[in-house]
């Protein structure tokens, strides 16, 4: 476990790196080559509470994993059959460390989620603060839906829009308004029929040294329809 955050990231204490991009995985390795648990070890908030609505053994993939904290608890909590996907090798790394520490079976798949296609279709598939440029969304969307078997679950969370406003939110999250989320583009890419939750909320978020503070986010369900 390394313990001494790098002295380039260390410069700023929200670990951003401004000039840096974070469409590039070395921008990501670097954050989880400075120190575990970015994310904190316990799940997502809205995994946690829709972890109910995960049927036990459930094949589930996590686009942009990171360390995996949400497949680690589905795992011991619904005894889920946990596939990471992301594009940091190095949190790969780290969630592979994890799941070992805690004898728990990970696939892991480094992938890019602008073209992650999977050999066999998940029941579940997690989202959670995986902010991509608008030229990648509409295409990332399309590979989620198929990425479910047909009445698959995907469970997503992300800044919404109004984060942007920094006078009323925290500054974490996605640097620019552009890689920020509003309700009507969900509407716009997913079919509407299959929409089980689309809401839009503040929320004091406490989830790892980065991702900590009052947020605007969106939560969102949706269900791949049978035919
Ligand atoms: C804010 S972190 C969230 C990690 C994890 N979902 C969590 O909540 O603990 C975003 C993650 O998405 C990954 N990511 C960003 N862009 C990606 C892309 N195009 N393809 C795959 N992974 C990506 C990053 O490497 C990083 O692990």
């Amino acid at each position: 476990m390394k313990e001494t955050p790098r002295p380039s990231l260390t410069q700023n204490p929200q670990f951003r790196i401004e000039d840096d991009d974070p469409a590039r995985p070395r921008f990501w390795d670097e954050k989880y080559e400075s120190r575990e648990a970015l994310f904190g070890t316990a799940p997502n908030a809205f995994v946690r509470a829709a972890a109910s609505r995960i049927p036990q053994g459930a094949r589930v993939a996590e686009v942009g994993a990171g360390e995996a904290r949400n497949l680690l608890y589905l795992a011991r909590e619904r005894d889920a059959d946990v596939t990471a996907v992301d594009f940091a090798e190095e949190g790969l790394r780290a969630a592979r460390r994890r799941a070992e520490a805690a004898g728990i079976s990970l696939e892991t798949t480094a992938a890019d989620a602008r073209a992650w296609r999977p050999e066999r279709p998940f029941d579940v598939v997690l989202v959670t603060f995986l902010h991509l440029l608008p030229e990648a969304r509409a295409e990332s969307y399309r590979r989620l839906q198929e990425a479910l078997v047909p009445g698959g679950l995907l469970l997503a969370e992300w800044f919404s829009e109004a984060h942007a406003d920094k006078t009323r939110f925290a500054e974490i999250g996605p640097p620019g308004a552009e890689r920020m989320i509003s309700a009507n583009e969900l509407r716009k890419h997913f079919p509407r029929a299959g929409i089980e939750q689309l809401d839009e909320r503040e929320r004091d978020l406490d989830e790892g040294p980065i991702l900590k503070g009052h947020a605007a986010v969106l939560r969102f369900a949706w269900r791949r329809p049978i035919s």
